[in-house]
């Protein structure tokens, strides 16, 4: 039987994971099928045993389903159960289901591609949700010499850099206490989403720094647009989903595929 995989969220009809695993399969010769399942927003676990049942090995886990995919774990890698949240499941010969996070490890991954040097470098990471949860732990791994966070709900930024402070040098507070220069600034909140720009002084950037942002689209977000004009590179999250979607398939097959082919066909889909 060819093993399944699959991506579980709702909706879930647009997730650009099928085609990235699809063609990760293609380019390393794995016999393997990957679908998009929309779970019942009430019985996720329910929804994750009955594709176990019917062969499937393994799942991509996305909204909003990361935190309860976290709980049905048996085994949690280090970076999940800081986490708190897991966008890949895998189901041990056992039968054990293990869970893990890739969405840092993602990111890490495609800001070093992008030649950016993280190791002494002055970090702001806007947002303090789930997203930035995740990517957390990956980052302060790469001994930047500073992290801020800064959220809109200031307290919410102090609690996280709170649960991360032996990790490294971390701190959280309100967007009005932002004060940089910063190398790498990278955007974690939805605020895109409603074309809002957090508010955040025009001096944030130091000479050469990236600006990235979680999000993609075919157009630039609000948050890049306004980056570039204050002389920082701009750099989208495509990169990312294609570099946490490559560790999952690592975490599954035991290979690492091609990534910049993968990406060069998804950019020109956008
Ligand atoms: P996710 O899983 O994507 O992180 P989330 O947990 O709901 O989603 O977090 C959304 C993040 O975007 C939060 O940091 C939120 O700020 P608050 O904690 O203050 O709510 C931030 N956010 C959402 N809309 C925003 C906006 N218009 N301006 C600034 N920040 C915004």
């Amino acid at each position: 039987m060819t093993d399944r995989y699959c991506v579980f969220g709702h909706p879930v009809a647009h997730s650009k994971s099928p085609a990235i695993h699809a063609a990760f399969a293609a380019q390393t010769g794995q016999a393997m099928e990957y679908t998009a399942i929309e779970a019942p927003l009430d019985d996720f676990a329910g929804a994750w045993r009955r594709f176990t049942a019917e062969g499937g090995r393994g799942a991509n886990v996305t909204v909003p389903f990361k935190e309860e995919a976290f709980r049905l774990c048996d085994t949690l890698s280090q970076r999940a159960r800081r986490a708190g949240a897991v966008n890949t499941l895998v189901l041990g010969k056992n039968g054990l289901t293990y869970g893990d996070t890739t969405d840092g490890v993602g990111l890490v991954r495609d800001l070093v591609r992008h030649g950016v040097t993280l190791a002494g470098a002055r970090i702001l990471v806007l947002g303090a949700g789930g997203a930035v949860r995740g990517v957390l732990e990956p980052l302060l791994a790469e001994r930047p010499a500073s992290l801020v966070v800064a959220n809109r709900t200031a307290a919410k930024a102090r609690a996280l850099a709170a649960d991360f402070r032996e990790l490294g040098t971390i701190t959280g507070g309100g967007f009005d206490a932002v004060a940089g220069p910063f190398d790498v600034v990278i955007n974690g909140t939805s605020a895109s989403l409603a074309g809002d720009l957090p508010p955040l002084p025009d001096d944030l950037f130091s000479e050469g720094a990236t600006a990235y942002d979680m999000m993609y689209g075919a157009e630039p977000t609000v948050f890049l647009r306004w980056a570039e004009a204050r002389g920082a590179r701009p750099v989208d999250g495509l990169g990312m989903l294609v570099e946490q979607a490559a560790e999952s398939f690592y975490q599954w097959r035991g290979r690492h595929p091609d990534t910049a082919p993968v990406l060069e066909t998804l950019r020109a889909s956008l």
